[in-house]
């Protein structure tokens, strides 16, 4: 898109005075900014009356942008309708499951099936687009502005109306919707669409399946709020790529489905500085990032230089973190790097939130950090077209998350990412780059699978992840997986049913532990680790033990598992084990398929790699307070510093190397 790596943020020029403009042109140049988003909370200053445009002032920015060496990410500004839309069709405003119509005043005011909204929403994209389709400054679209962030879910009459209609299309009888929702039970047979209803309050608990229906209802409208305005601005703007900006493991969007439809994928991402583990949960949401898009380079759309304004206690980034926070995200494939955002502002809710051009202007050290990035990213161009390689994928999909937190399992407390995190973190201390990866998807290059809580499991998911092992993977799957088909069925026979033959076992039942109670798990040679959470009752039909439980009625029974399937190996894990138990269980995972530990590091030092046809380059960063003496591969050269690198690599406390390793 832009032949550099990208660097820039938000800008709301709206805000200020036309002599403003002019300094953070000029300021963007010398912090080496060349992408600015603009135009994303724009609505009522373009078009400050219903049909009435104002494109003066957008031209005028984006002339001096451009004449900056500035492009214009430009967003379709339609996340916060302006109040005489308001006034003028209060029904698009959004309206809670308890029926409390939220109101404007903030943003993100409207329901996604409201026709007046979508209308009004579409005629504001045309105008916009028709205006500014030849302006050489424009180089990419932002659609909307994070979708379903603050409010995901409206169950106003047209919205129960839309879900009535988006389930007629799904099932196309009454009796395939009553078979899917097992509408037998307790009653709730339907024998007309008009008697359907929106998972609206109820006295008890919702059926599960007309719930997850709902959740993938609303994850489809607001996709088609996005398809509406693409569907625009590609006629307009054929060859001008569009976004949508994520929000990492966001729940309520499908963002397999979402990330199919975009040109790119762009990420918002707010690590909280005061959790010393920020950079783990940070190079996840990466990892996904760069997973959604099939590998291809994705854009870190938003971050902040310092510290938000929406905790309760906005702890700021230390020096050097947010160089780090950047640094991360194009070691694990962003090509580009951007910022919530350019200037500070003066007034509003966001008053207090960092940006790249502080209150304090440029005598500044957030100031100073930013042109430094700056002028770092722009000696990088090498990197544009090399990618990430990873030989570990973690199964990752919304339906499954989506049905397996919802009420009325055997243990309440069972939630999806932390499960995720306990093994992403262990791969990470390993300094082993993960892929995420829908269980349908072709998986026949990774080296290993990691599949927990794959509660929901379609049957072509199921047949894919045994044709991967039969065929020579090696899969770990965990407690909890295969129990139920795509309606929330029971996949009856003995759980879980669609994995017994390939993990050579069958459970029972599920023993769920009482909150804080715990047990232990003994490995064949003897060591110990405690469990939480869960025990699956297992019996063995081919499956060698590798670990027990110690205490219970199901004590001296199979807590781990192997299993040779085909020409490729299952390991079943019944239980949430501590973290040395995790750490015991991966050290023979990963050595059994051979992937081997990318570079032995001290704790706090990331190490990732980037290649392309010609060069790799090995990401060395140091989140540590500590100096560090690091071993490479091969020696090489330094980007960063352009200073010739030997094998053994000094970098100080919060450094950052990218090395291109001299072949070997
Ligand atoms: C989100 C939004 C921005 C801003 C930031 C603040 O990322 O997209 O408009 O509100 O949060 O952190």
């Amino acid at each position: 898109m832009l032949p550099h790596l990208i660097y820039g943020g938000d800008y709301n020029p709206e805000q200020w005075s036309p002599d403003v403009w002019r300094e953070d042109a000029q300021l963007m140049q010398e912090a080496g900014v060349n992408l600015i988003s603009l135009g994303v909370f724009a609505w009522a200053k373009i078009e400050p009356a219903p049909g009435q445009y104002d494109f003066t002032w957008l031209d005028q920015v984006m002339d001096l942008l451009y004449t900056h060496g500035v492009r214009v990410n430009l967003a379709t500004p339609t996340t916060s309708p302006p109040p005489w839309l308001v006034r003028l069709h209060p029904e698009i405003l959004p309206v809670t499951a308890e029926g409390v119509t939220l109101w404007h005043g903030s943003r993100r005011h409207y329901c996604p099936h409201s026709s007046a909204y979508r209308e009004h929403a579409a005629g504001l994209v045309k105008q916009l687009a028709q205006h500014v389709r030849d302006h050489s400054a424009l180089a990419m679209w932002h659609v909307d502005n994070e979708y379903t962030c603050h409010f995901g879910e409206c169950f106003c009459d047209a919205s129960v109306a839309a879900f009535r209609r988006w389930l007629e299309q799904r099932y196309g009888s009454l009796d395939a919707l009553n078979e899917a929702w097992g509408t037998a039970f307790w009653s709730q047979h339907y024998s007309d669409w008009e008697e359907i209803m929106a998972p609206r309050r109820t006295p008890a608990s919702i059926n599960p399946t007309q719930h997850l229906d709902w959740q993938r209802f609303c994850s489809d409208s607001w996709l088609v709020c996005f398809e509406d305005q693409k569907t625009i601005l590609r006629e307009l703007t054929p060859d001008t790529p569009i976004t949508t900006n994520f929000m990492g493991f966001h729940k309520a969007l499908d963002y397999w489905t979402w990330a199919a439809r975009e040109d790119i994928v762009s990420n918002d991402s707010y690590p909280d500085p005061s959790d010393p583990e920020w950079l783990i949960g940070a190079g996840m949401v990466c990892d996904l990032m760069r997973s959604l898009g099939k590998g291809q380079p994705w854009i870190l759309m938003e971050q902040a230089t310092a510290h938000v304004n929406w905790r309760q206690r906005n702890t700021t980034k230390r020096p050097g973190e947010m160089r780090l926070g950047s640094y991360q995200a194009l070691a694990r494939g962003a090509n580009g790097v951007m910022f919530f955002q350019w200037r500070a502002s003066q007034a509003g809710s966001e008053k207090f939130h960092s940006a790249m051009l502080p209150h304090a202007g440029t005598d500044s050290r957030v100031w100073r950090e930013i042109k430094q990035l700056g002028t770092e990213l722009g000696r990088l161009d090498a990197l544009l077209a090399s990618h990430v390689q990873s030989d570990v994928a973690i199964l990752f999909d919304w339906e499954n998350w989506w049905a397996l937190e919802q009420e009325g399992k055997p243990s309440n407390d069972l939630r999806l990412l932390p499960q995720i995190v306990a093994f992403y973190a262990e791969l990470f201390h390993r300094n082993i780059t993960v892929d995420f990866a829908h269980p349908e998807a072709d998986l026949t290059r990774y080296r290993l699978v990691i599949a927990p809580h794959l509660y929901l499991v379609s049957d072509r998911a199921a047949k894919n992840i045994e044709r991967y092992v039969a065929q020579g993977g090696t899969l770990l799957m965990t407690f909890f997986s295969g129990i139920v088909d795509g309606n929330d069925h029971i996949r009856l026979g003995g759980y879980p049913a669609p994995f017994r033959d390939l993990l050579g076992l069958w459970i029972e039942e599920f023993a769920p532990y009482a909150n804080a109670q715990t047990n232990g798990v003994e490995t064949v040679d003897g060591q110990r680790f405690t469990c939480d959470v869960w025990s699956d009752v297992i019996h063995l039909t081919g499956a060698e033990m590798l670990a027990h439980y110690q205490a219970d009625y199901f004590a001296n029974s199979p807590a781990v598992t192997r299993y040779r399937f085909g020409e490729g190996v299952s390991y079943y894990l019944g239980t949430a084990l501590a973290q040395d138990g995790l750490a015991w269980l991966l050290d023979q995972v990963c050595e059994k398929a051979k992937i081997h530990h990318a570079h032995h590091m001290p704790r706090g030092v990331e190490v990732t790699r980037r290649s392309d046809s010609a060069h790799t380059w090995l990401f060395v960063l140091n989140h540590s307070d500590e100096e560090v003496r690091i071993d490479l591969p091969a020696k090489g050269v330094d980007l960063l510093s352009d200073a010739a690198v030997q094998t053994s690599l000094h970098l100080e406390p919060k450094g950052v190397a990218i090395v291109q390793l001299a072949a070997t």
